[in-house]
Parts: C-alpha cells; structure tokens; sequence
C-alpha cells in the first residue's frame, strides 16, 4: 500500500519516519512546498532502513502531486504551527487556503483515497478538507483525540508511576481548551482511574491535558511533532491494516450525540474504510454540557470558515 504524506516538516517528517519503521507499507511518498525539504528529509529517512531493518521506501518531492498517485490514505500536515502566544485558531486563514489547495491537488491523482488531516485548527481544517474534497465523510477525518489522549495518559503515567500502556481513556471534543477527558472511562489496568488517584490530582491532569499543547509551544516556540507524528501514523496503520480499532477521532456527525453538520472528536472504529463506525457513549449530564461547550466553541470557528466563503461548498 502507498501513503503520502504532505507537509514535510516537524509533524510530516515524523509521521513518515514512523510509518517507514513500522514496515507494512511498500511505499511513504512526502510532499513538500519548500524545494529540497522533502527530497532531503525522505532521503535521510530512506537511509536509515539498512540500519532499523525496515523496506518500506521513503520519497521526497517538491510539489509533484504525480508522485501521490494512487495513494490508499494522504496525511495533510502542511501549515503554519502555533507560535508563542497564539491560538491554533488564529491559524484559520492561511492554513484553510493550504489545506483546500493541497486537498485539490491530492484529489486529482488519488480520488478515493482516505484524507487524515492534521494542520490546525484541526476540527476546522477537516471541515476545510471535506468541501473541498467532497468525499463521504468516512474518508475524511482528523487526528488529535489519539494526541490529546496520549498526553492525558502520559500525566496518568508520571503520577501514577505505572506504564501508560495500562491506561485506557476516553476524550472527545474539539482539539482545543473545551476538550472532553472523561475520567469516568479511564482505567488503569482495568481499575477505575478514580480508585487510584486523589479527585484534586485528577483534576489538575485533566487541566494540564487540556493546554497540553500550549504546554510544549511554550517550552519550544514552537508546537509538538513527536507525539503528533507518532498519532497519525497510528491511525494510517489501522487503516492499512483493516485494525478496525477504536480512536478519538475528529469525525462529521450526523446526529450522534444530539450533534449535527460538525467536526468533533468522539471514538471511531477505523478499518479499510476509514470511518467504519462513530461510537456513541451514554455521557452523564455533565459531560454532555462540557461536549455541548466544546461543540460551540468548535462550530464558531467553523462558522468563521464559512463565513471566508472561499472553501464553501455551492
Ligand atoms: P512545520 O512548519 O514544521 O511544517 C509545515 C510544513 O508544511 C512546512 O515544511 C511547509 O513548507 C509545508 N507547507 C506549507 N504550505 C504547503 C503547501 N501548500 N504544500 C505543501 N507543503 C506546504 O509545522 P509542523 O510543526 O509540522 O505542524 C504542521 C501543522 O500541524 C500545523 O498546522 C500545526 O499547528 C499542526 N499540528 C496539529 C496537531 C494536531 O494534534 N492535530 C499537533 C501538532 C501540530
Ligand atoms: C498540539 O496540540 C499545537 O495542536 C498542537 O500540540
């Protein structure tokens, strides 16, 4: 299976280094606008297979979309990143005219391939990708619950001092301030979170998760690219490999949840067809308002899109 990934820097490059050692592709193609960044990047990543033991191959190309043909599944990473002090929000504009013109370009040379998009806002630049791509909603969708989880089990993990493998967690909503971490699906090694650790604790990593991305901006100047990189690849491998696993995921809602005509993270089953199922929790009271919340937060950015009318469809 082919997969490319467009947008060759923090996040693009390592989401291909870690499809190439995961081995179960023939071929990771990375686009990138800049001259020479894809093809010096794939090049090195390339030359690291006699070393990790891996055959994937890895190609770098500057804007040559012929390159993509026929890819099963495209990872959209191009964009700015976040900067000290600004929201993935104020990103809008100049990242949904990247993502709508590199989504056109993707969809000439691979028509039904499946879309992950990554670029920020994220809930928002999904949206972007699906009018403009106008495939089903099953073949578009974002990554960031996998990300914001990863994150939330990462604190679990320290403070806990156990393996964030044994941790099992829900979040759902928009990749922003409002996202949903939801103790009450959160065990450690089957055993409730909240058996486990003090309720101000938890408290404080839920808050911490939710500006987990702030976080890392701020010790940087610029945002995260391990973890995210590592996320996606996740999700392209479920893909690939028909996994029919269960992930956040940034998806189109048709109803569930009482939600409509909105991209919002909530738990998927990802397989061969992208999307195979969205899963619907039976969220109490409270956490229904605080996926409301996080559901109006991410629509109003939406509107702001419609409103550019640049990306609508017509
Ligand atoms: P980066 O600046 O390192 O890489 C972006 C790349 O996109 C650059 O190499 C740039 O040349 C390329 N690019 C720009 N316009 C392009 C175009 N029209 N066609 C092809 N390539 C183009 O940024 P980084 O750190 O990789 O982040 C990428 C995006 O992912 C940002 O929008 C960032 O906010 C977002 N992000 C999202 C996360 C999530 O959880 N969804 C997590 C981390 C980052
Ligand atoms: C992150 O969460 C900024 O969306 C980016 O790391």
């Amino acid at each position: 299976m082919k997969v490319t990934v467009i947008g060759a820097g923090n996040v693009g490059a390592t989401c291909a280094n870690v499809l190439v050692h995961k081995d179960f592709l023939e071929e990771v193609v990375l686009l990138d606008i800049k001259e020479g960044t894809a093809e010096g990047k794939a090049l090195d990543i390339w030359q690291s297979a006699a070393i990790e033991n891996y055959s994937t191959r890895c190609i770098g190309v500057t804007n040559d979309y012929a390159a993509t043909a026929d890819s099963d599944v495209v990872v959209i990473t191009s964009g700015l990143p976040r900067k000290p002090g600004m929201s993935r929000d104020d990103l809008i504009s100049t990242n949904a005219g990247i993502v709508s013109s590199v989504t056109e370009n993707v969809l000439k040379y691979s028509p039904n391939t499946i879309l992950i998009i990554v670029s920020n806002p994220l809930d928002v630049m999904t949206y972007c990708a699906y009018l403009t791509a106008k495939l089903t909603s099953n073949r578009v969708f974002g990554m960031a619950g996998i990300l914001d989880t990863a994150r939330y089990k990462a604190f679990l993990a320290s403070e806990l001092k156990t393996s964030p493998k044994d941790i099992e967690a829900v979040l759902m909503g928009g990749h922003g301030d409002t996202m949903v971490p939801l103790p009450r699906y959160t065990t450690v090694a089957g055993i409730p979170v909240t058996e486990l650790i003090a309720k101000d604790k938890l408290e404080a990593i839920i808050n911490r998760t939710k500006v987990g991305g702030g976080e890392i901006v701020n010790l940087l100047g610029t945002s995260a690219w391990y973890a995210p990189g590592a996320a996606a690849a996740q999700m392209v491998e479920a893909i690939c490999k028909n996994e029919n696993r269960i992930f956040p995921v940034c998806a189109w809602l048709t109803g569930e949840y009482g939600l409509k005509d909105i991209y919002l993270g909530v738990p998927c089953k990802l397989g061969k067809n992208g999307i195979e199922q969205i899963i619907e929790l039976q969220l109490n009271s409270d956490e229904k308002a605080l996926l409301d919340a996080s559901a109006k937060a991410v629509k109003e950015v939406m509107d702001v899109l419609d409103k550019m009318n640049t990306t609508k469809a017509n």
